[in-house]
């Protein structure tokens, strides 16, 4: 049914090819472009509500929130036209707030910057919406948010994705040939999505919340955003305290033993960062935010719990986290901010810190960003998202007068405007006529491409470095421009120049907006399960056997307790963990083999987009 539509749809798409940046080489003004960014950006908008319906098929939308798409990164050893398809035109809609939190905060940019004007309608129904996302099994007030709405079951507030919660309940009832031609268009996971469904009943987390929290306090100080959101804004976000307490209660601490679920941590997280792990010193305590604001301990059967039960750290998600921290701590006042910021969240903040810079600094972007950036396969998600940290603090260098933020400002700065700058550097392209561009890996394998991210890819990086380069001041009439820092290297200014020039054709934007913004933490052979662990038992409680068990996705605990030291961890690399010998090196995103879901967003690039170009034609001429 669906699927037969979806694949005649497929083929009469067929007939238009897509050509980056060849046909029309047209450079058009600024406000045009921007304005063209914002039409397009309202096509994106669920202006309606919409339920689910197997027929005619539908899918559902929450009226209110940009839009976002499930795909899959299916693709065969040719790099085929027809998987260019499958990726770019086949996805099932989403409705989560994450998505429509990014895309407000850029339209604030742009508001702030002087180049749209904000539609206060729009901007408040979608706020409406995301504060519906507040996780309702918290006392009021507490800002801690779900990716996923949430819906009452046993009296407790679950969260789950409405349309794959169909889609892999009819799956149970398909025949055969269906799930084969899913699996002939690479996307195998569909057909047995009846079987991981569980792994979508998904916790609130510290990213979601912490990307709300640094909206809500943007949204607070603005002159350009109407009174009534404000007040509903802090109505329902007023205790900030109690959610740093449940950030804390949640967090990896890996040297203390006084509870089994405090110094445990995912098996492959373990394994990206077990050379910086096995350095830390013993008898100083270390703590890091971790992305679910939940524990094993506390999951509730069948309603709420992490996916493959054992929480994580992800360096993108920290540097969110950070984010949200750093608005709060700027805009507190003092018997507020000495009540929030206590030893622990010194801590915890201090030693996030020190991981991201690690980030930045070790080679692991290149050799696993899939899981140093374990939600996130851009990288330069990772990038901007440590940049806009870098630009919030030097752009209030006289308002921080606390130590420790100083010393945060001044080590984020650095990395990012080293190692961080020479990285962005290094990965430029030139198309045959000279433009300057960034691309990832959507559809980039057996050495071909066609394009699919990017637009986004440079967008994200051109932010990256605007925001790392540049501060922003208040002009008398309350809009904001951006100013270079005195030190930028020339190769940086003509970087972002030339980036910008090819941001302002004409068809840049007609081209694929589309991207990876963001995935679930298995998308490379690299993050399924065959790394060393110390914890290894059923939920039910049974111990079983690491080196060769069957494998239980939704019921399985296998995790890493305290540190090992370096010895003992190479040798234990050396063995079968799940039947197999753990693959150290990371083999990309790309597999003809299987594929994966991610989540695409266009209204991510042309919002970001329209952030970009605002920022860039604030800056005071060089
Ligand atoms: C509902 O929750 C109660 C206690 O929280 C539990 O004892 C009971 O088994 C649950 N019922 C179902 C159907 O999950
Ligand atoms: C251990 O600590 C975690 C996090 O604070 C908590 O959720 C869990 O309930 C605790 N477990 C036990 C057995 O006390
Ligand atoms: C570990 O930390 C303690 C306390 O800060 C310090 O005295 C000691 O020198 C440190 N050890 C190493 C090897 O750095
Ligand atoms: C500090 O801020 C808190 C929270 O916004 C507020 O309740 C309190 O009245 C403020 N205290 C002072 C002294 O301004
Ligand atoms: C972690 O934070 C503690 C303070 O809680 C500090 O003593 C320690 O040096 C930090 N370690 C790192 C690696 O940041
Ligand atoms: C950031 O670092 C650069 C040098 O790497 C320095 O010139 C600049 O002053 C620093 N900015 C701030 C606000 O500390
Ligand atoms: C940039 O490229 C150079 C030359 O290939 C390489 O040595 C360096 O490690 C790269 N830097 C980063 C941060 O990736
Ligand atoms: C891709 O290009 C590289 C370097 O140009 C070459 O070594 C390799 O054989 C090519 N791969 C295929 C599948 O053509
Ligand atoms: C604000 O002032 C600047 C410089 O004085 C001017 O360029 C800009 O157009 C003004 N913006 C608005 C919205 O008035
Ligand atoms: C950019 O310029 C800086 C200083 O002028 C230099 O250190 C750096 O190597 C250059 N980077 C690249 C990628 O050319
Ligand atoms: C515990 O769960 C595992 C995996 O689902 C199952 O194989 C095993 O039989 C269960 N054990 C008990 C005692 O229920
Ligand atoms: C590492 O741990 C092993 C096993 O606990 C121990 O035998 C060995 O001495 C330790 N090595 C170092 C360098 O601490």
């Amino acid at each position: 049914m669906n699927l037969l539509i979806l694949f005649l749809v497929l083929v009469s798409l067929c007939l238009s090819k897509s050509n980056f940046l060849e046909s029309d080489q047209r450079d058009i003004s600024y406000s045009k472009q921007i304005d063209k960014l914002l039409k397009k950006l309202d096509e994106q908008y669920y202006h309606e509500e919409k339920e689910f319906k197997y027929f005619p098929p539908s899918f559902y939308q929450k009226k209110g929130l940009y839009s976002s798409n499930i795909h899959g990164n299916a693709m065969d050893k040719e790099n085929g036209y027809l998987y260019h398809l499958v990726r770019q035109y086949i996805g099932c809609p989403d409705s989560n707030m994450f998505v429509s939190n990014f895309v407000l905060s850029a339209l604030l940019d742009c508001a702030e910057l002087g180049t749209i004007q904000i539609d206060q309608e729009l901007f408040e129904l979608t706020i409406d919406i995301i504060l519906e996302f507040r996780d309702k099994n918290q006392k009021q007030g507490i800002p801690s948010y779900s990716f996923w709405l949430q819906q009452l079951k046993n009296e407790t507030w679950y969260s789950s994705p409405i349309n794959l919660e169909k889609i892999a309940n009819s799956m149970k009832y398909m025949p055969q040939w269906v799930k084969t031609l899913l699996d002939k268009m690479g996307l195998k996971f569909v057909g047995m999505s009846d079987m991981i469904i569980d792994a979508f009943h998904l916790p609130p987390d510290a990213d979601d919340s912490s990307v709300n929290i640094a909206l809500g306090y943007r949204i607070m100080n603005s002159p350009f955003i109407k009174q009534s959101i404000k007040d509903k804004w802090i109505r329902n976000n007023y205790d900030v305290n109690g959610f740093y307490n449940l950030l804390k209660k949640y967090s990896y601490k890996p040297f203390d033993t006084s509870n089994s679920s405090l110094n445990t941590i995912d098996i492959r997280t373990y394994f990206g960062f077990n050379e910086y792990l096995s350095q830390l010193n013993r008898t100083e305590n270390f703590q890091l935010f971790t992305t679910w604001i939940m524990s094993t301990d506390d999951q509730i059967e069948k309603l709420i719990a992490i996916p493959s039960n054992v929480n994580n750290f992800d360096c993108s998600v920290l540097s969110n986290t950070l984010f949200g921290l750093h608005y709060v701590l700027i805009n507190s006042n003092q018997t507020e901010f000495d009540k929030i910021f206590d030893q622990e969240l010194q801590g915890l903040y201090l030693n996030s810190t020190s991981i991201i810079d690690y980030a930045i600094n070790s080679q692991i972007a290149l050799n696993h960003p899939d899981i140093a950036f374990f939600y996130y396969p851009s990288v330069y998600d990772f990038y901007w998202f440590v940049a806009r940290n870098v630009h919030l603090l030097n752009s209030n260098k006289q308002r921080i007068q606390n130590s420790l933020i100083k010393l945060v400002a001044n080590s984020l700065n650095e990395s990012m405007k080293n190692k961080g700058t020479e990285f962005l550097l290094n990965n430029t392209k030139l198309d045959k006529n000279g433009n300057i561009y960034w691309e990832e890996f959507l559809g980039v394998y057996n050495n071909k491409t066609y394009n699919e991210d990017t637009t986004f890819s440079t967008v994200m990086a051109l932010n990256a470095l605007l925001d790392t380069w540049t501060i922003s001041t208040n002009q008398e009439n309350g809009t904001l421009i951006r100013i270079y820092d005195p030190q930028t290297p020339k190769n940086v200014t003509d970087t972002i120049k030339r980036g910008i020039q090819t941001l302002l054709k004409e068809n840049t934007f007609s081209q694929s907006n589309q991207n990876a913004f963001f995935s679930g933490s298995f998308k490379s052979v690299n993050t399924w399960f065959f790394y060393p662990m110390n914890v290894n038992y059923y939920l039910n409680g049974t111990v079983f056997d690491p080196h060769n068990p069957p494998v239980v996705l939704n019921e399985q605990v296998a995790a890493v307790r305290g540190i090992y030291n370096q010895s003992e961890y190479q040798e234990l690399l050396q063995q079968k963990w799940f039947g197999y010998k753990p693959i150290e090196e990371f083999l990309g995103y790309n597999y003809d083999t299987f594929s994966y879901p991610y989540w695409s967003s266009p209204s991510i690039t042309l919002s970001m987009g329209m952030s970009l170009l605002s920022k860039y034609q604030s800056v005071k001429s060089e």
